[in-house]
């Protein structure tokens, strides 16, 4: 199926391959984003999320927060996968605050220089499959 329902979102499916599914975040017609499990390891059950809401002013209306919601649906459920991750900056206290709110739990940390030859602080999160179903779906396990 190509496109994904959410409550307040659709996925929209485009160009997928063995290893990766990306999606356009639509709100109506518009779109507002994109999301993708990159890097996916079939023989692990393991993924990479990443996302980006291109304008700011369309943070903050838990879109985000819909849109992960769903694409972990289709990871865990329709794909059986086992475990996403993502890296977010320690400074992105919008992202941290949306990635917590859906399960995702800190399980590392790294230090990378910036362009600019500082340092900034990443931390790598993730959930896995049992966890999300038995927030998501508790009558289930
Ligand atoms: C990160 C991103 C995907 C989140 O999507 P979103 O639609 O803005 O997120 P949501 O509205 O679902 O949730 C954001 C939460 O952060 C909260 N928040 C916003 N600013 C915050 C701040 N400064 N401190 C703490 N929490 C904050 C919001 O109140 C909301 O929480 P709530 O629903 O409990 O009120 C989106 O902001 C984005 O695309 N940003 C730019 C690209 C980016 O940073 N991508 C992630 C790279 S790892």
């Amino acid at each position: 199926m190509s496109q994904l329902m959410g409550g307040k979102i659709v996925l929209d499916l485009v160009k997928p391959n063995r290893y990766r599914v990306h999606y356009h975040i639509l709100l109506g017609k518009e779109r507002i984003g994109e999301i993708e499990l990159d890097h996916i390891a079939w023989r692990s059950g393991e993924a990479e999320l990443k996302i980006d809401i291109f304008d700011t002013t369309m943070h903050c209306h838990g879109y985000g927060t819909d849109a992960i919601l769903t694409l972990l649906e289709q990871a865990f459920v329709t794909m059986n996968l086992n475990r996403v991750y993502l890296r977010v900056r320690a400074s992105n206290v919008k992202a941290l605050h949306c990635y917590d709110k859906v399960g995702f739990k800190k399980e590392g940390r790294l230090h990378r220089l910036t362009e600019w030859n500082t340092e900034e602080e990443i931390f790598l999160m993730a959930i896995d499959k049992a966890r999300f179903l038995k927030e998501r779906h508790p009558w289930a396990v």
